[in-house]
């Protein structure tokens, strides 16, 4: 009985063992590989048995392999084995033509194949003849920049500005939309404004590293401008006054700066009397500028600057004149001299409410009308604060004391009216004195009327 049962189960155990056909383990693993690298597929296969297993290339058919040999021509193609179970084909420098399946067989009848597939991918890279390099436009004219990218898959174009700044798109109609980036091979900037200059950066990517990248610099071209903030500058004698001058040139201009002093222009340069200096503030943008050290009478007059380009040249000119300085005095008050102050203190708010203060003035001397300003606007002036020289004068000047207005008419110019502080500071003194005396003259009649019947 225990012998029959034994048997049957070996029995059983044979019958199976003899039925038992070659499988494949799992699935082949798919490779995604950068051209010019190895790959290798692995066929896991059990009870294998007396069978081979066999590589081919799905597409052509084309036999890889069979068991420990290699059929194909193609050197790059070897085959290995771990074990039994485990079956591996190696492709060397992998090529594009490699791209696509391979398949596994294990010669059984039928025959059993499964396949992995062979993925070559290309990192981005720009088509040379095909990408724009540096250029030169005029202001207003436009431009393609095209940055022709191949790899595989098929990279995206993306372009930004290297200074950060947007890229602006302009449609048919004009209408602008400032972009950080834009995606495509070709970037089409049209009606190009000065402040489009710059660096364009076109990457290229497709998720093979590395992504590429190429600078393209956009150079525009126009003629020099300049811009002056200040065309009337006013300042006090002794002080070291600045003048400047905003030049917007590309190419790049050459300034310099010319005084014009009767018939004779000379130019300036820095030295004992003059600091010459240039600040550039953007691809195109200049600022210029000279301090007149210690001005003087012989430095009142009329300064150029002038910016010259290839496509141009370009001047603006700035008149220097004297204003009165911070020199006048306030009389020290004398023991009931309060009033004194007080007279002194409105007369200064009174003069203060322009927009030009003498008594504290700024660090630069600037007043100006922008008698023929050539570009831009002039944010900075309002012309109601401003004491043209050539206004200067007859013009009456009240000052408002604190009990009564003294009037003191034609004050011949500014800085007479300046000078003549002291007096107006001592007539005021006076009338004040006048004043006391009359109260004190007053009172006493007064007491005097009240209290004679006591003295009496
Ligand atoms: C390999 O890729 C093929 C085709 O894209 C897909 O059908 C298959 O499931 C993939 N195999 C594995 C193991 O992911």
């Amino acid at each position: 009985m225990l012998l029959l049962s034994k048997l049957v189960i070996f029995a059983v155990i044979f019958q199976k063992a003899l039925t038992f056909q070659p499988e494949f383990a799992e699935p082949i693993v798919n490779i995604s590989v950068a051209i010019g690298r190895d790959a290798t597929f692995t066929c896991h296969v059990k009870h294998l048995g007396g069978y081979r297993v066999g590589w081919v290339k799905a597409d052509t058919k084309a036999i890889q392999a069979i068991h420990d040999h290699v059929i194909t021509h193609n050197p790059r193609v070897t085959v290995s084995h771990l074990d039994v179970n485990t079956w591996n084909l190696h492709i060397k420098a992998v090529t594009e033509e490699d791209r696509g399946g391979f398949m596994c067989q294990i010669n059984t009848d039928p025959m059993k194949s499964q396949i992995g597939y062979l993925d070559v991918v290309i990192p981005p890279d720009f088509v040379q003849e095909e990408t724009s390099s540096d250029i030169i436009v005029p202001e207003g004219g436009s431009v393609r920049l095209v940055c022709r990218a191949r790899g595989y898959p098929t990279p995206t174009v993306n372009w930004r500005r290297e200074d950060g700044n947007e890229i602006i798109l302009k449609d048919p109609s004009g209408a602008k939309t400032p972009v950080t980036s834009f995606r495509g091979e070709v970037l089409k900037l049209t009606k190009i404004a000065r402040n489009e200059m710059g660096s364009y950066l076109c990457i290229a990517s497709n998720s093979v590293p590395p992504s590429v990248s190429k600078r393209i610099s956009l150079n525009i071209h126009f003629h020099p401008v300049i811009h002056v903030p200040n065309q009337l500058v006013g300042a006090p004698l002794g002080t070291d006054v600045q003048i400047e001058c905003h030049v917007e040139a590309s190419p790049r201009s050459i300034n310099y700066w010319i005084k014009d002093s009767g018939k004779q222009r000379e130019m300036i340069v820095s030295s004992t009397k003059y600091a010459v200096h240039e600040y550039s503030k953007s691809l195109y943008e200049m600022k210029m500028t000279v301090i007149v050290k210690k001005f003087e009478k012989e430095d009142i007059g009329s300064y150029r600057c002038i910016a010259k380009n290839s496509l141009g040249e370009v001047d603006s000119s700035i008149r220097l004149y004297e204003i009165p300085g911070p020199t006048r005095k306030v009389l020290p008050p004398k023991n009931t001299g309060s009033d004194v102050n007080e007279i002194a203190k409105n007369n200064k708010n009174q003069l203060n409410t322009g927009k030009e203060s003498h008594s504290s003035p700024p660090k630069n001397y600037y007043s100006s009308v922008d008698e023929d300003d050539n570009y831009g606007s002039n944010e900075d002036e309002d012309i109601d604060g401003i004491i043209d020289s050539t206004n200067r004068n007859n013009v009456p000047i009240q000052i408002h004391a604190t009990r009564k207005p003294i009037h003191i008419s034609k004050v011949s110019n500014g800085i007479d009216s300046y000078e003549n502080n002291g007096i107006m500071d001592s007539r005021a003194h006076q009338h004040h004195w006048h004043y006391v005396l009359h109260c004190i003259a007053f009172l006493s009649s007064i007491i005097l009327s009240h209290y004679s019947h006591l003295i009496t």
